[in-house]
Parts: C-alpha cells; structure tokens; sequence
C-alpha cells in the first residue's frame, strides 16, 4: 500500500520538512512552510515493464528547424540571445508592478504584426483590462490571441487546438495558474510545478515558446519563480527601483546564450521604450565637482555602462553607527570599509556610511570596489572627485588593486562621453588611450590622491 502522510513545504525554495519549523533550514527564508501532502512513494514490488527504444542520432543533426523566432523588441532579444528558440521555456520573475505584463504585451503585440501567431493568456486581469492597457499603448490592432484562464487542462487543450499554430504563449502568471487534480490551492509549490511541467511539456512537443511570469514574493504565501528556476530552459529577472523609471532585464540563467547580458527600458506613459544606448543613463554631468560622488565605468555583457556611485560619510554618536547601501553588496561595502580602516588608517568606526547607486541600478562586478572606495574617500575627506575622472578596479584584502577585463571597451566609451582622467589597476592591458592613465597598484594611492589635492 502506499503510505501518503502530511509534510511541510518551503514555499520558496521548495524544501519539504517532517515538522514545521520557523525559518527553511535549504533557503534561509522565514515563514514559508506550509503544509501539504507527502508525495506517494511508488508501490513496492511495481516492476518497470520494457521501455520503448529510443533513437540516438549524431551531434551535427540538422538544426535548421530551430531558428529563433524574434521578439522584434531588440534589448529583449539581445538578453534572450537572439531571440525565442522554438520549444523553449522562459522564467520571467520580478517585483509585482514593475512592468512585466508591460513588456509582455508589448513583445506579443510586435510579433503578432510581424506576422508570428502569439496567445497571451492572463489569470490576473479580465480581457477587457489587457486590452484596455493595448489600446492605450497603440497596440490594439495587433492580431494577438487573448484569454483569461485559470485552469492548466483548459489552458492546454486551447494551445494545442489553436489555428494558426502559436510561436509564443506568454502565462501571466503561473502562480495563478493551477491543475485540476490537485489538492493544493493554487500558488502553492505543488501547483505551480505541476503547470509549469505540463506547459514545458506542451512547448517541447508543440515548439511553441513559451514564457511563464512569475511574482517574486517576500512573504511566501504564494511559491516564488525560484522552485522553477531549474525547470526552464531560460530565467530572466526584471528589475529596478519603481521610484525610477529604468529597468532591467538580466538572464540569470539561459541555455541558449550569455548570462551577462541586460536589457535596458524606460517606463514612459507610453508603457516601456527600449533603451539601445544606455552607457550614460546612471550618470549626472561629467563636470560636476561635489564631494562624495564617483564614476564607475562598469561593462554589462558586452556592453560599456557608466555608472555613478555616491557615498555620504557623517559623523555619529552612536555606538554602532548606520551602513546602508542601495544598488551595492553590503557585505562587500563592510569588507572596503574594514580594508580602508586596517591598510590605510582611515577610520570610519564614528560615521555612519550610505552608499547609493545612482538611477536605481544594481551593480554586480567587483570592478567597482575602486569608484565605491574613491566616493568614500573623496566624502570623508570633503574633497570632489578631480572633474572628468572615472575609475575601476577590484580591491583585495590587503588593499591591492587588482586589473579587471575588459579595460579597454570601458576606456573607449568613457572617452566617448568626454571623460579625460582614468584612475585604474597598475597592470591593465590596454591600448593606446587618449585619456590620461593614472595607474595605481594601492588603496593608498587613492586617498593620498584625496589628500593632495586638498
Ligand atoms: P505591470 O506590467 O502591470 O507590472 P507587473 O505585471 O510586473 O506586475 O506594470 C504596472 C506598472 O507600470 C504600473 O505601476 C503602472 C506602470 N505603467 C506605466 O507607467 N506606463 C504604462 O504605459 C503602463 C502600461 C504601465
Ligand atoms: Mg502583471
């Protein structure tokens, strides 16, 4: 007989438990056990009967049934790596309302008019919602297929059914979405697998495309897009400050291209526009002379992004003065400050210390390390950053600075911007640069450069 007994799931991450506890012991997150049922273990002494023979064939198949269908939204291809493989499954997850319904709606509108058949089903908003936001954005007229469902056999049944055959399904999204045959209540762990297996299934077997929405959220009453990350072939992350209007699409996984490629959109009224050229979008003037601000010449992909970072030292009487950091790794902003203090003597125990990255992005590379320890010095120190300088390099425990890649392209474009100073690792591989090259191999050199100049 077999044994269904009760469990606890994460809802998060997606680990079960005997007992509940409090917080997930795989993922770390606080409440987000709930109980569900165990699933059954196969009857013992069930043999596998003989399987079908499977047909092996050869590494140079012929592939051309597999060209990329474009979402004509070129920052979406671009991250996608040149656009939807047929078959393919992508996770799009992100903030409630920071614009994923948007760009979907946007990219099933163009492809339905460059004549590639899309179906757009939401289990969130009524039809005449969608295409209320369609007709004021201008996309009314596109030929896109739209239903509101709930329900994963109606949803499978219509796909296969549907004439023309679609390119694109885009679920909106899949923690509305749920089976029939389940006990569970939609949104748990259980349901959003179950119709996430089955609609990858329909997609490998179709070669329709198909893109699964998912909320990321922090309370965990509803499972999160990462108990699906494994599933899918493609996970993108769209994010951003929803006090500005940029946002980002970044890969964090894709089995058909790079991971390090981001999408840049500006949420306008007339819903998202693509940013093509974004390398001085996170920067004020080049010119400008305040103390405690610094330019980054980060590289997102293959792209040049310039960036500025801003950091604020005021002195405190608290014992354990405040760090906060918006756009930066804090732990990464604790290791700078202790490195600061330790190899360079430049203490910051009575301050409290904010770090902000400007424009609400995120940035990732630890090429930063210097622009981050150059803000700091140059706002202890009261001194403005020399006009028209940039820096990059990654700092290590004892204060080295090391060369990062790619020095060039960062260079280049910051030239293009009427940049004229570049403080970077001693070391660096570059060519001739028209810049002026200050090359530093210690974080004292950095604040001396502070001390100097005051
Ligand atoms: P939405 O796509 O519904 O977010 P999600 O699907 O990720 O939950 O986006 C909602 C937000 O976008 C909402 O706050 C309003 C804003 N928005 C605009 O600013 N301009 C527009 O043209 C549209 C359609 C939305
Ligand atoms: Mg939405």
């Amino acid at each position: 007989m077999a044994r269904s007994s009760e469990q606890f799931t994460c809802q998060h991450c997606g680990e079960t438990y005997r007992k509940w506890q409090g917080r997930c012991d795989s993922c770390g997150e606080w409440n987000t056990l709930v109980q569900s049922t165990a699933d059954v273990a196969v009857p013992s002494g069930m043999t596998l009967g003989k399987g079908r023979a499977l047909t092996f064939t050869a590494l140079n198949a012929d592939i051309s049934e597999y060209t990329r269908t474009l979402s004509h939204i070129g920052e979406l291809d671009r991250v996608l790596g040149g656009g939807f493989v047929p078959g393919s499954s992508v996770l799009i997850g992100g903030d409630p309302g920071i614009g994923k319904s948007t760009l979907l709606l946007q990219a099933v509108a163009k492809m339905a008019l460059a004549a590639s058949p899309c179906i757009y089903i939401s289990g969130e908003e009524a039809t005449q919602q969608i295409s209320m936001r369609a007709q004021r954005l201008g996309l009314a007229d596109a030929p896109v297929q739209l239903a509101s469902a709930n329900s994963i056999r109606d949803i499978i049944t219509s796909v296969e059914k549907a004439t023309p055959a679609p390119k694109l399904l885009v679920i909106d999204s899949i923690q509305t979405v749920f089976a029939d045959n389940l006990p569970s209540a939609p949104g748990t762990v259980a349901q959003v697998r179950a119709s996430a297996q089955e609609l990858i299934r329909l997609a490998r077997k179709t070669g329709t495309s198909v893109i699964l929405v998912g909320h990321v959220t922090k309370d965990g009453q509803i499972a999160g897009p990462r108990v699906l990350e494994h599933m899918v072939d493609t996970v993108l992350y769209f994010e951003g400050d929803r006090g500005h209007q940029f946002r980002i699409l970044r890969a964090v996984k894709n089995r058909f291209g790079a991971t390090d490629e981001i999408g840049v959109f500006e949420m306008s009224d007339a819903g998202l526009r693509e940013v093509a050229n974004p390398s001085s979008l996170f920067i004020s003037s080049p010119g400008k002379t305040i103390s405690g601000a610094s330019v980054f010449a980060g590289m997102e992909g293959t792209r040049p992004l310039l960036v500025e970072i801003q950091g604020l030292v005021a002195a405190t009487p608290q014992a354990t003065p405040r760090r906060a950091v918006v756009g930066w790794d804090s732990a990464r902003l604790a290791m700078l400050l202790a490195v600061l203090d330790t190899r360079c003597g430049l203490s910051f125990s009575g301050s409290e210390v904010y770090l902000n990255v400007a424009g609400g992005l995120r940035v990732q590379e630890p090429a930063a390390d210097l622009a981050v320890a150059a803000a700091l010095v140059s706002s202890i120190s009261d001194v403005p950053v020399p006009p028209g300088s940039l820096f990059f390099g990654e700092i290590g425990l004892s204060g080295e600075i090391r060369p990062v890649g790619q020095a060039d392209a960062r260079l280049k474009e910051a030239a293009k911007l009427g940049f004229t100073t570049a403080v970077i690792p001693a070391g660096s591989k570059i060519k001739d640069s028209k810049m002026k090259i200050i090359e530093v191999e210690h974080l004292r050199e950095i604040v001396s450069l502070f001390s100097e100049t005051k």
